[in-house]
């Protein structure tokens, strides 16, 4: 079977190397908030092109952690897609504010422009854009929608390590960037994880507290924070992974090009591709089509994986049936979620494994 991720097959020097890291953390008696991170953190802030990166628990948290951080709580709304993980809405509504849900641009399923100008109020406090599948898009027009509408940009990474746009990394541009190291991520820890980077020292030193239950020197809390801090381990153990994200990268853009130049199915719709270079770094290889439960199916029959990102838009999830969105409704959204499908697009594939997802997916519908 050619899977979604093969963590097993990833080389072994770096799994040697992982080995070794773990080792020293061991060896060293410190756990929590230490040198590894510090020094993860400065890797990743150097990488991301910020002043700052925070350690912290995933990426759900680093979301919050941001809005927090800005004062965007109760009362506030904040503008964000239907057609991401249901983290990006959780984490707002954990911050206690309010989301609306704007539309998406169907070529690429990010979230639409003219669609988040409709959501905005008086009550607008912040912009959550999430880089989805991997994509940055128009972000020079992202930074003066919300300048001119004198509210924050906060950047879903989750799926876009170090995607760039013109010479501007994921996470560099809006006040604050949440990355997740989840290990199906591009950088992903051998467990939770994940940072948020900022340029802003308030903003830095503000998630440093909160973080840490709000604390500000041990024992005094001047406010009420959370415990959501990168552990030692993982750091230690980023920071070796690190060192393969460029490689593993470069291989997601070979197999999604090969996917773009290589699926030739009228049954079949591929996304636009990247707008520039280095824009899109292929967390996932998405394409759409009418019949998808029988392509579905049919790759598992020729042992492909698949898997859907997402079935489900967020407005369709129970709690939050009633949440606010664009006043035009969410048609784009809806119809992405019934026809995206996933296929395998991970840097431990082989040449061979990319030729037989193109064919399967050419022959659907021929009877092969
Ligand atoms: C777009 C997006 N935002 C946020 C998250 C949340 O990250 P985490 O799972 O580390 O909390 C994820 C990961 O699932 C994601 O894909």
């Amino acid at each position: 079977m050619i899977l979604m991720n093969d963590f097993k097959a990833e080389p072994a020097e770096l799994r040697a190397a992982m080995s070794t890291a773990a080792a020293r953390v061991f060896a060293s008696g410190w756990y929590v908030l230490g040198t590894e991170l510090k020094a993860f953190e400065q890797r990743w802030a150097q990488a991301c092109g910020t002043r700052h990166c925070l350690g912290v628990g995933n990426g759900m948290d680093a979301i919050e952690l941001a809005l927090r951080a800005l004062d965007i709580g109760p009362g506030a709304e904040v503008v964000t897609t239907p057609m991401t993980a249901f983290a990006t809405v959780l984490a707002i509504l954990r911050a206690g504010a309010t989301p609306v849900l704007a539309d998406i641009e169907p070529d690429s399923g990010l979230l639409s422009p003219a669609s988040v100008r409709r959501c905005l109020t008086p009550r607008t406090r912040a912009v959550v854009l999430v880089h989805l599948y991997g994509q940055m898009r128009d972000m020079q027009a992202w930074g003066d929608l919300c300048r001119t509408a004198g509210i924050d940009l906060i950047e879903d990474c989750a799926q876009a390590h170090l995607a760039r746009w013109d010479d501007q990394v994921a996470g560099s541009i809006g006040s604050a960037g949440a990355y997740s190291f989840y290990p199906t991520k591009n950088l992903g820890a051998i467990g939770d994880g994940g940072a948020l980077v900022t340029q802003s020292q308030a903003l830095a030193e503000r998630v440093g507290r909160l973080r840490n239950y709000g604390q500000s020197e041990r024992y005094v809390h001047p406010e009420l924070g959370m415990n959501s801090r990168l552990d030692e381990l993982q750091a230690a153990l980023l920071s070796e992974r690190m060192k393969w994200l460029d490689g593993f990268t470069a291989r997601r853009r070979v197999i999604a090009g090969r996917y773009d130049q290589g699926i030739r199915n009228p049954r079949v719709r591929l996304l636009a591709p990247p707008r520039q270079p280095l824009s899109h770094v292929h967390h996932l290889y998405v394409l759409l089509c009418d019949d998808r439960a029988a392509l579905a199916q049919h790759l598992a029959d020729q042992g492909v994986q698949t898997l859907i990102h997402y079935p489900v838009p967020v407005h369709r999830q129970a709690p939050c049936a009633g949440l606010a969105r664009d006043p035009l409704g969410l048609p784009a959204a809806e119809s992405h979620a019934a026809g995206c499908l996933s296929l395998p697009c991970h840097p431990q594939m082989t040449d061979a494994d990319i030729e037989t997802v193109v064919d399967a997916v050419n022959a659907f519908g021929t009877g092969v």
